[in-house]
């Protein structure tokens, strides 16, 4: 089955969107992909090269500026371009550059090799004055070497004696990209890289930029080599802010060229130019076939664990492969960062960490990835403080109030009814660790980490809510539907709150007895009495869960029904997204969702409510879900699946799994949709073969929807490696490492060992 996403695309438009899709990245570092040669001047291009959690302080304007509202933001920095090359033909007095929009193209590919870790454009191609030639076009940003972008090109002559002139660019003169009409995008683009280091010897060229507020330093670090021998260097300075190495030569055999860029940042390095240079001399000896190799390698031992096939439709193969890629090149890996909404295929929501890491990513990560899911988990640890901070600025006396949207860990959300407001993102990253937890049975995490997390993110719970006639209620937050604002008792929050006691409590028994003595240290670090554990479960007990006995479903907090329904059938289509057509007012005062909210609780803390009550509640809110973010669709394919819509589940996991590949949201080309990436993987494993993870074990409910043969995936489940295959006569599951696994299907259990697959005949 395919491990190729493949286009011919050449007009301006599409190449626009697959600068997001055919990025390149490791987790640290990511390119757009941009063309080596660029664009017409008139074309629209958004080139961007990232390093994750690269970013500088902006200030916030407000007109109104109230008590507690964040004044400075990060903004993730679009740093120095190094991906330029361009290839001129012909002799000194007219030359003609190698490229889509000028000369002849005869023949033109783009492949992304989702198994190699590379992408690669093949063009053939002649220039005016009759020259011919095919250029091979191959990058990688190495997983082995984490701040190597490596570009490596071979030109093949078809005529005879080619005068040659091959220009590489390393330019520090960058800006971000603006679209004042798009809140979703930066509106800013005010340049905020100052170059604070220019120079170059016969070997490298190296560019350093400072930004304006935060004072970080990004570097890069360039070499080019080429196999030619006739061939002259020369260095230039546009500006003193970019360095160009000039290469001549006459081509009339087959020639190579390797350009390196090492990129790294003065949060991970003090000396950047020293230590780029060392890892450039580290690498030096390894050619680019034998760095493709190690990438390969990379790639194989992550679809050994991660891989899941679909048999009866290859587009959805693609999509899914494609999908899962994208994830990892964009996962920070390093404990310090996290996955932005766009990963690091682009700049919008200006480069933050959400709950989409938590709630839509952390999943694939956990059942498959553990290691690497553990850093992603480490990142919400490393900014505890500033969610402490945060908490008492909101006026609570403790407690942990993670920022809606961030990357150091101070709130980046100037507009807080659907920002600060959401107070569920603490709730989510306690969830997160729980099924962690559960999925791994990693107890000195929880130890070193996840205790803390809990004990204050619960802490929030009890300051925020109070009791009211015995029951405990949360007032004036707003859950994840951003098209309802501002309510009391918000059914998710309140459920997720509920989570988060129970299991603040829970992991508090587990270390007390696993380690009396670390437990007695961390009691003395928060000033915890036992006290507040009682109270944390009196309030999980004592929850109030929004119940509408008429309708039999969850509403979706205290209000949402008496509303008067949206006017669905006089909106015109292209009035959608409702965010850029209307106040937020107006939305406000309708029953109308941006995304799943009370579905989505049904999903992730299935057994507080009866099927009847999920089924029903299905059914009212798909009426009044306009699916307008992309954190919705999967969740309605998921739940589809649990309460019996097997049709549903399918139409709207197509929706969900080629969202980017087909551009079905029209903004793909500000970069990839990752949540709802890591929903396609949901849909399937949590979805069509219904996983959940609980307290007593691993869950499974499969059905196989009939547009499909069979569909299989791996997961690790107590550090254990399992294969699972839905065919459609029979579900497998495979013991392919550990001793025995137990788990229950249709609710009924079954233990399975590595000598004993398990075979249910359906
Ligand atoms: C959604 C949020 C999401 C954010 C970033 C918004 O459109 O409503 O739930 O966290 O996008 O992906």
């Amino acid at each position: 089955m395919s491990w190729k996403v493949q286009s011919n695309a050449t007009d301006i438009n599409t190449l626009l969107l697959e600068e997001s899709l055919f990025f390149n990245g490791n987790g640290y570092i990511g390119i757009r992909g941009n063309l080596e040669e660029g664009l017409p001047k008139h074309a629209k291009t958004i080139r961007g090269s990232y390093i994750n959690g690269f970013h500088d302080i902006v200030d916030i304007p407000y007109g109104e500026k109230l008590f507690a509202f964040p004044e400075k933001q990060q903004k993730l920095l679009n740093i120095i371009d190094a991906q330029g090359i361009e290839i001129w033909v012909g002799e000194d007095n007219y030359r003609e550059k190698v490229s889509l929009h000028s000369g002849e193209v005869l023949d033109y590919t783009r492949i992304l090799h989702l198994d190699k870790g590379i992408t690669e454009r093949v063009l053939h191609w002649k220039s005016n004055k009759g020259y011919e030639l095919i250029v091979n076009f191959k990058r990688l940003v190495s997983f082995h070497t984490r701040e190597l972008f490596h570009q490596f090109i071979t030109l093949t002559p078809v005529s005879k004696d080619i005068p040659i002139q091959i220009v590489s660019s390393v330019n520090g003169d960058v800006k971000n990209f603006a679209d004042k009409d798009d809140p979703r995008v930066a509106s800013d683009d005010e340049k905020r890289l100052s170059i604070s280091n220019l120079s170059w010897t016969d070997e490298s060229s190296f560019v350093e930029v400072q930004t304006k507020s935060s004072k970080l330093h990004a570097a890069v670090l360039s070499t080019v080599s080429v196999s030619s021998e006739s061939i002259s260097y020369r260095y230039e300075i546009n500006d003193g802010a970019s360095i160009q190495t000039i290469m001549k030569m006459i081509l009339n055999k087959e020639m190579t060229l390797d350009k390196r860029t090492f990129i790294a940042d003065s949060t991970r390095y003090e000396d950047l130019q020293g230590s780029l240079l060392a890892i450039n001399n580290k690498t030096a000896s390894l050619s680019f076939s034998e760095l493709a190799k190690l990438q390969q390698e990379y790639m194989a031992s992550f679809w050994n664990k991660t891989d899941v096939t679909i048999d009866g439709e290859d587009q959805i193969q693609e999509a899914i492969r494609f999908n899962l890629y994208h994830l990892l090149q964009s996962a920070g890996q390093d404990g310090k960062t996290s996955i932005a909404a766009k990963g690091l295929s682009g700049e919008g929501y200006e480069g933050h960490y959400f709950w989409d890491t938590e709630i839509y990513l952390l999943p694939m990560f956990t059942m498959t990835n553990p290691e690497l899911a553990r850093k992603l988990l480490h990142y919400r640890y490393s900014i505890l403080d500033s969610a402490r901070e945060r908490a008492k600025e909101m006026g609570h006396k403790k407690g942990a109030l993670y920022p809606w949207r961030t990357i150091i860990g101070t709130e980046c959300s100037s507009y807080y009814p659907a920002g600060t407001a959401q107070y569920h993102i603490s709730a989510d990253i306690a969830y997160s660790y729980v099924q962690y937890y559960l999925a791994t049975n990693d107890k000195s995490f929880l130890k070193d980490f996840g205790t803390e997390v809990l004990l204050e993110t619960a802490r929030l719970w009890l300051e925020v809510g109070h009791y009211q006639h015995n029951e405990f209620r949360i007032d004036a937050v707003t859950g994840p539907d951003e098209y309802t604002a501002i309510v009391n008792n918000n059914y998710y929050t309140n459920v997720m709150a509920k989570y988060n006691l129970q299991w603040a409590h829970k992991f508090s028994l587990l270390i007390q007895e696993e380690d009396p003595i670390y437990w007695q240290t961390l009691k003395n670090k928060l000033s915890l009495d036992d006290s507040e554990l009682e109270r944390f479960l009196s309030a999980a007990n004592a929850m109030y869960l929004p119940m509408d006995k008429t309708l039999n479903i969850n509403p979706q907090d205290d209000t949402f029904l008496q509303k008067e329904k949206w006017d669905f059938e006089g909106t015109p289509t292209e009035h959608y997204p409702l965010l850029l057509h209307y106040h937020p007012l107006t939305i406000y005062r309708y029953q109308v969702c941006k995304q799943a909210d009370t579905v989505l609780a049904h999903f992730l803390v299935e057994d507080e409510q009866s099927e009847y009550v999920m089924k029903a509640s299905y059914n009212y809110y798909e009426k009044v879900t306009t699916h307008d973010s992309s954190l919705s669709s999967c969740v309605y394919s998921m739940m589809g699946a649990r309460v019996g819509y097997l049709d549903k589940a399918y139409d709207y996991f197509i929706e969900t799994a080629r969202l980017d590949l087909d551009n079905i949201q029209g903004n793909t080309k500000d970069g990839l949709h990752m949540a709802n990436m890591g929903g396609t993987w949901m849909a399937i494993v949590a979805g069509f073969a219904g996983m959940r993870l609980k307290e007593n074990g691993l869950y499974f409910r499969p059905q196989l929807p009939k547009q499909w043969d069979g569909y299989a995936f791996h997961i690790q489940y107590h550090g254990q490696l399992l294969m699972i295959r839905n065919q459609k006569d029979s579900f497998i599951v495979e013991l392919l490492s550990g001793d025995q696994v137990d788990l229950y299907i249709w609710d009924k259990k079954y233990t399975i060992t590595t000598d004993n697959s398990l075979v249910i005949t359906n």
